[in-house]
Formats: C-alpha cells, sequence, structure tokens
C-alpha cells in the first residue's frame, strides 16, 4: 500500500488508520474526507524530535495550516507544541477560536491589507513575515500607534529552482513571493527594517517551493542565505538570529513517488548549517522550518461513492464519482498523481477507468486511468489516498456542490472534526 496506515482486511474492505473505510463512508456519507489523528500527531513528533535532536530547544516546526485548516487541527498543533505559519486572517481566526496560542502564530502572506496587518496586531499575533517594503512601513506605522515592538522576518528570495511543479515553485528570482538577493534589493529591505523603530527584525525567512524531492535543496538554499547573513553581518552590522526555511518536504502519492527520509534530511541540514555558520564566523540561529504537506497528507483519504459507469466502446470507461474537483482540485490545476482504490474489494479481474467527478464539465478529472475492478458499478465506495493536504483547504462550492464532511479518526474512535455542509449553509450568505 502507498502508506503504512491503508490496509485490506481479509473480506477486501479497504481499511484506513485501523478502521474500516466502508463502515465510515456508511456512517458519515459521502464524498467524505477522512484523517488519521494519530499519523498527524506522529508527523509533527517526527519534526519536533528530529529538531531537537539536532537543535536542543533551539528550534521550532512551524505547522503550515495552508495545507489544511479547521479548529481541531490548531488543537492538535497546540497539544503538539507546534508553531503555526498563517497565511490570513481567516487561518489566524480560525487558530485563535481553538485556542492556538497567539505568540507562536507566525503570519505570512505577499498581499496583507492594512486590515489584515490591524487584525493581526490587535490579536498579539506573536510573529510577521514581512513580504516587501510597503508591508513593512505600513506594519510599522500601525506598532507604532499600538505603542509596541512588533517582532519580524524578512522574506527574501534566495533565487533557487527546486525542480517541483512551476505553480508551485517560489524561490526563484522573479516570483512574485519576498524580496531578491540577487538584484540588491533584500540587502536594501533589511537596511530599511533595521531603521524601524517600531520592528524587531529578528531574522529571514525564505522558502523555495512544495513538493520538493531533490535532497540537496535545502542545502543549497542554507548556501545561499548564510553567504547573505555573512554579507548583512559585513555589510550593516546585521546580525540573523532566525532563520526559517519554509516548508516543502514531498510526500509520496504513488509508488513511483519516492519515499523522504525526513528526519535524515534535517539532520543533513542542520549538520551544514552549523558547518557553513560556523566558516562563516556566525552564530547559529534559531532554525525553523513550516511543513505542511507533510503533516498531514498521509494522514488523508477521500471516499467517494460511484453514480456511474461508463464504457465508450474503442474509447475509454469513465467511473464517476460523487465528488470531483469541487473537493480535490489538484489534477486539474496540476497533473497531480493520486493512487486509487477500491473501497470494497481488490478484484481480480481489473480495468481502466477515468475517476470523474460531478461538475459540469469535461476537465472535472480526479484521476485519469487508474485500475479498479472491471465490475465496478453504481454504489461502489472509492477511495482516493493521500488527500490530507491541499484538497479540504482548497475545495469549493462550484455548481453548488457542498462541501464534504471531515471526519478524524483516534485510535478506534472516530468523530466528525468538519460537518458537512448542507444545501442551507449554500444559502447562508445569500440575501
Ligand atoms: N511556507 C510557505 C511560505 C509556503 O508558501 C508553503 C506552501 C509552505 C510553507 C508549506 O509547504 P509544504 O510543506 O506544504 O510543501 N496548493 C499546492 C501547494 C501550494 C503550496 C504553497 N505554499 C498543492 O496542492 O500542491
Amino acid at each position: 500500500m502507498i502508506a503504512n496506515n491503508i490496509s485490506r482486511a481479509p473480506d477486501g474492505a479497504l481499511r484506513f488508520a485501523g478502521q474500516s473505510v466502508p463502515a465510515l463512508a456508511a456512517q458519515y456519507g459521502t464524498p467524505l474526507y477522512l484523517m488519521d489523528e494519530d499519523r498527524i500527531r506522529s508527523n509533527c513528533r517526527m519534526y519536533r524530535d528530529a529538531f531537537r535532536a539536532c537543535y536542543g530547544d533551539g528550534a521550532l516546526p512551524l505547522y503550515a495550516g495552508k495545507a489544511c485548516a479547521f479548529k481541531q487541527m490548531y488543537r492538535i498543533m497546540a497539544e503538539e507544541g507546534m508553531g503555526v505559519d498563517a497565511v490570513s486572517v481567516g487561518e489566524i481566526h480560525t487558530a485563535l477560536e481553538a485556542g492556538f496560542p497567539a505568540e507562536r502564530i507566525y503570519f505570512h502572506g505577499d498581499g496583507k491589507t492594512d486590515a489584515d496587518i490591524r487584525f493581526a496586531l490587535d490579536h498579539g499575533v506573536g510573529w510577521f513575515i514581512v513580504d516587501n517594503p510597503g508591508e513593512l512601513e505600513q506594519l510599522n506605522a500601525e506598532a507604532g500607534r499600538r505603542g509596541i515592538r512588533q517582532k519580524i522576518l524578512l522574506r527574501i528570495t534566495p533565487g533557487i529552482d527546486p525542480h517541483t511543479y512551476r505553480a508551485i515553485s517560489t524561490g526563484m528570482v522573479d516570483v512574485k513571493f519576498g524580496v531578491a538577493i540577487e538584484t540588491g534589493q533584500a540587502r536594501e529591505f533589511v537596511r530599511a527594517a533595521m531603521g524601524m523603530e517600531h520592528l524587531e527584525t529578528a531574522g529571514l525567512h525564505c522558502h523555495v517551493g512544495s513538493s520538493v524531492f531533490d535532497e540537496d535543496v535545502f542545502q543549497r538554499t542554507v548556501d545561499i542565505m548564510v553567504c547573505f547573513m555573512k554579507e548583512l553581518r559585513d555589510a550593516l552590522g546585521f546580525v540573523t538570529r532566525v532563520l526559517n526555511v519554509g516548508g516543502g518536504y514531498g510526500v509520496r502519492y504513488v509508488d513511483s513517488d519516492p519515499q523522504t527520509d525526513i528526519p535524515a534530511r534535517i539532520r543533513e541540514v542542520a549538520a551544514h548549517l552549523r558547518q557553513k555558520t560556523a566558516e562563516a564566523g556566525l552564530p547559529l540561529p534559531y532554525f525553523l522550518m513550516e511543513p505542511g504537506r507533510s503533516i498531514v497528507a498521509d494522514a488523508g483519504m477521500t471516499v467517494y461513492t460511484v453514480s456511474t459507469v461508463k464504457h465508450i466502446p474503442g474509447y475509454k470507461s469513465y467511473a464517476v464519482v460523487d465528488g470531483g474537483m469541487t473537493d480535490n482540485p489538484r489534477y486539474c490545476l496540476y497533473g497531480a498523481k493520486y493512487t486509487v482504490l477500491h473501497a470494497e474489494r481488490d478484484g481480480h479481474l481489473r480495468a481502466i477507468f477515468d475517476l470523474v467527478g460531478r461538475a459540469c464539465e469535461s476537465g472535472d478529472v480526479i484521476q485519469p486511468a487508474v485500475s479498479l475492478p472491471a465490475d465496478t458499478a453504481r454504489g461502489d465506495r472509492i477511495a482516493v489516498c493521500t488527500t490530507g493536504a491541499y484538497n479540504y483547504a482548497m475545495a469549493s462550492n462550484y455548481n453548488r456542490l457542498p462541501r464534504p464532511a471531515v471526519v478524524m479518526l483516534r485510535g478506534k474512535e472516530s468523530y466528525i472534526a468538519v460537518r458537512r455542509e448542507t444545501v442551507e449553509d449554500l444559502c447562508a450568505l445569500d440575501v
């Protein structure tokens, strides 16, 4: 199986986190997001333990809430001692509603509005990751009005190609995020921040991309950032006390994807950072990373019910399900690959189907050319694996389709973390 929390019972029923997928589908209805709470927690611990082993108390993993955010997720993150990367007032509000401590929230984003800045300051958000000079000035002014000194990191663009999907690469010179080193603008950005009376510029942030599999991407990032840190010390007398290298470790969606040994990668990056900072005569900075996908992706599974099967002789066969691009737009957006399994039986005689959704457009494909039992028919349950990251988070109400419930699996129990949307919910904002 693609992940070790997925198995099949002797009768063929798929099991996820030790529980029967068809039984959960019957109990909660479909389409349905299942999330393995124990896996989320063990992924958090994997990061925390590796960080502790490498840096002692000098590091903190921040969960990137953009991957999957709802209140229960933030409660788990609070209990697991994680920090949080938030990119909007909506994420901050959700975290605070869940009781997540404001001082462990790091507020990201290249398009923060004045209202966003005020909201975050008014709610005591611990850190801002400032993307651009305009935001810097506005934040300084707002912090001044409140008589505080706001802690910040500056988002720097290191100029790295992480060899992932173009749409999720963020570290190259010409991206819309941060301020580039190569153009000389980053140094001026730091100089400007140092002059801001109401901002405490503790360090730097960068993020090179998502679904990163290249083993040396973070080492290359460290090389560039430490070189820049040295330049800042020599030219401006600025000491980088905090270094955040973003998120991005890839996960396995299909058998051909490599398995990333994250603790091993973290150890290598730590050793590299120690060596490079020592060579440059710089203190080892407090180290942050912002994993999203690698915390929640393999904790998720989506379950659908087949509405119809269509065979077009000489062409192809479709399995149409009761969800689609509205709950998982990732194939449509990125051509993302997924492992698709029949949830009730393995089936010896198999056939190839395009697994498609119910939205009114031909592009509503969850995954093309998947192998399923040849007798797959209306009413059968289908599972798409590894959907914990950027599925619920990117779901929409296109065609006025209500979004699925999110059900958490914990030990032998299950509970609703986000209830299913109703048609009344869909009209709730209409006047
Ligand atoms: N930090 C920053 C500044 C980011 O922009 C991101 C992701 C992360 C951390 C978390 O990266 P992760 O560990 O999850 O790779 N919707 C796309 C992914 C967009 C990622 C955006 N930024 C997808 O479905 O693949």
